[in-house]
């Protein structure tokens, strides 16, 4: 489009179209929410560009978004990745990926323990596509090993996960996957790329959900994956056929809650620390399940691969389901909600098979 000399010349239906045409938001040192479903392009050859480039997001939203593409951006250099992109929800990066690399007649490896989405997809949902799934007790590299098939394609892994802290050996998984030309998974949300930098310990493709600590105000739902350039463009082109594309006001609440990610996970290790020595020292506690006691049976494997314990923990009381209960009912300050790793305190109270589990 050429510029617009005298803008006064038109109608004022057509004013109230281009009367901030040229406007620029350069100036702002906070970064605008980019609400536009198109980019404009200044030629043919451009829109040409812009309409076939892999990660391209002026063409239209569905393809990418500024606003998002910034916080993608925060997010790929705290992992130490090539390129990211933002979703929905940590549950449609998780099926875009899973999209992405598998195929029917493929086969996956995953966790026994995992956020309850990601075991649903595996267990039940791909096997309807063809996608074969064997899980395996996480705390044993050799679990791994021995679950490989010549046509494993992905491993999925989730370090420390629900319900009891169990972590996995990252570079341990990563060494076996690399050499059979297997990608790996990791959901990093729980630990957070201030604790924990899966990337630099082999894996391929880190995935956040970024209602939790990113977020950290319980006011969006969001996720996002981090990877090398050549895997990213392969997400991309699936993430457009999937359409679990953010809003850009809930990218923008990511991309201002992340900006004190450092400062929140810091305090959060501080606090979990001090309220697990605590609770592992009370009479009317049985167990307590932290990454950070020494205690914890995997406590020399959870220091050699991150930098901080994170803010979930895990307790059994000695008096099961009714101390539980009874205790629930007493708490002041902490909420009895479903979201976890975020900034305000919450409980969720569990109740397993043959045991109750508190966890805060
Ligand atoms: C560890 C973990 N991964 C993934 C998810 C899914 O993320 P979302 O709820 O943003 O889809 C959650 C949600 O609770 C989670 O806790």
């Amino acid at each position: 489009m050429t510029e617009i000399n005298d803008i006064n010349q038109y109608t004022a239906s057509t004013r109230l179209l281009y009367a901030d045409e040229g406007f620029s938001d350069e100036w702002s040192s906070s970064p605008p929410i980019h609400q536009s479903v198109s980019g404009i392009a200044k030629d043919a050859e451009e829109f040409a560009k812009i309409s076939s480039a892999p990660l391209e997001e002026r063409f239209y939203a569905r393809h990418g978004n500024p606003t998002s593409s910034r916080l993608a951006k925060v997010i790929t250099n705290l992992e130490g990745g090539e390129c990211g992109i933002a979703f929905a929800a940590g549950q449609g990066a998780t099926t875009t990926a899973l999209m992405t690399f598998l195929k029917a007649g493929d086969h996956v490896i995953a966790q026994k323990n995992h956020y309850m989405g990601t075991s649903k997809m595996v267990t039940q949902i791909l096997p309807k596509y063809g996608v074969e799934a064997t899980v395996v007790d996480q705390r044993s590299v050799q679990n791994f090993e021995e679950a490989v098939r010549p046509n494993t394609k992905l491993i999925l892994l989730e370090t420390p996960v629900n319900p009891l802290m169990y972590i996995t050996d990252i570079k341990g998984v990563c060494d076996i996957a690399r050499s059979k030309n297997i990608l790996t998974f990791c959901d990093n949300t729980f630990a957070t790329p201030i604790n924990q930098r899966p990337i630099e310990q082999g894996v391929d493709i880190v995935m956040h959900s970024t209602t939790k600590y990113i977020g950290g105000h319980h006011d969006l739902l969001g996720g996002s994956l981090t990877a090398s350039r050549e895997l990213c463009e392969q997400i991309w082109d699936m993430s457009m056929n999937i359409g679990a594309i953010p809003a850009p006001f809930n990218s923008w609440l990511a991309l201002r809650g992340i900006r004190t990610l450092g400062l929140r996970v810091k305090q959060q290790n501080a606090s979990a620390q001090a309220i697990s020595e605590f609770l592992e020292n009370h009479t009317a506690v049985s167990q307590v399940f932290y990454p950070g006691l020494e205690t914890h049976p995997q406590h020399q494997l959870a220091k050699s691969q991150m930098s901080g314990f994170g803010g979930v923990l895990t307790f059994v009381l000695k008096g099961g389901y009714d101390a539980g209960r009874k205790f629930i009912e007493r708490v002041k300050l902490a909420h009895h909600c479903s979201i976890i790793e975020t900034g305000n305190n919450s409980f969720r109270f569990a109740q397993s098979k043959n045991r109750k589990i508190k966890q805060a």
